[in-house]
């Protein structure tokens, strides 16, 4: 698979089969995403592997689409809000990186924003300052949604003089 067509055909997964995933094939992916860019090299991601009793306080919706496991992924905070910003753009970048590395093996992710309300925060133990750039179920599809089509990139671009 290219990085062209991994980035294209990366989804967001609502349904997962059973099947686990080995713990040392998410690190790996873990291991991948940590060559995201980041300022200073100050490696502004924590990650929470969510256990059966947290999961079940979270209580999401779907229960992340029966994903196997479930991992939430924190953003360290800086010294001033513009480093804070930083540091969750490179978090970002880790995951996508993270997103790439599991579709390119064959699983699937569904992000949830639900980490980042105050009573899931105090159920993940969230230390205060932290962001919580997101919530994954993480697993082998049961189902792959279709694409979403963008805009054209053109109608995004504005050339300045
Ligand atoms: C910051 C962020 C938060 C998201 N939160 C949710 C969410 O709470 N629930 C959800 O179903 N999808 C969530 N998503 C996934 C988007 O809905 C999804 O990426 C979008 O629909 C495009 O689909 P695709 O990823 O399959 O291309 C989130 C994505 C991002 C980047």
């Amino acid at each position: 698979m290219t990085i062209i067509n991994a980035i294209k055909s990366r989804r967001n997964i609502k349904l997962f089969k059973p099947d686990p995933i080995d713990e040392n094939v998410l690190l790996s992916w873990l291991e991948a995403a940590s060559y995201a860019p980041n300022h200073r090299v100050n490696e502004p991601w924590e990650v929470l592997f969510v256990g059966p009793d947290t999961r079940a306080k979270l209580n999401h919706k779907t229960n992340f689409g029966q994903a196997p496991a479930v991992m939430a992924v924190l953003s360290k905070p800086g010294n001033t809000p513009f480093e804070r910003d930083e540091n969750m753009m490179a978090v970002s970048c880790f995951v996508q990186n993270f997103l790439l590395a599991a579709h390119e093996a064959g699983a699937g992710t569904f992000w949830s924003s639900m980490g980042s309300s105050e009573a899931n925060r105090n159920i993940l133990g969230v230390p205060q300052d932290y962001e919580v750039i997101g919530v994954f179920g993480i697993g082998y599809p049961a189902e792959i949604p279709p694409v979403k089509p963008r805009t054209p990139i053109t109608a995004k671009i504005t050339y300045l003089s």
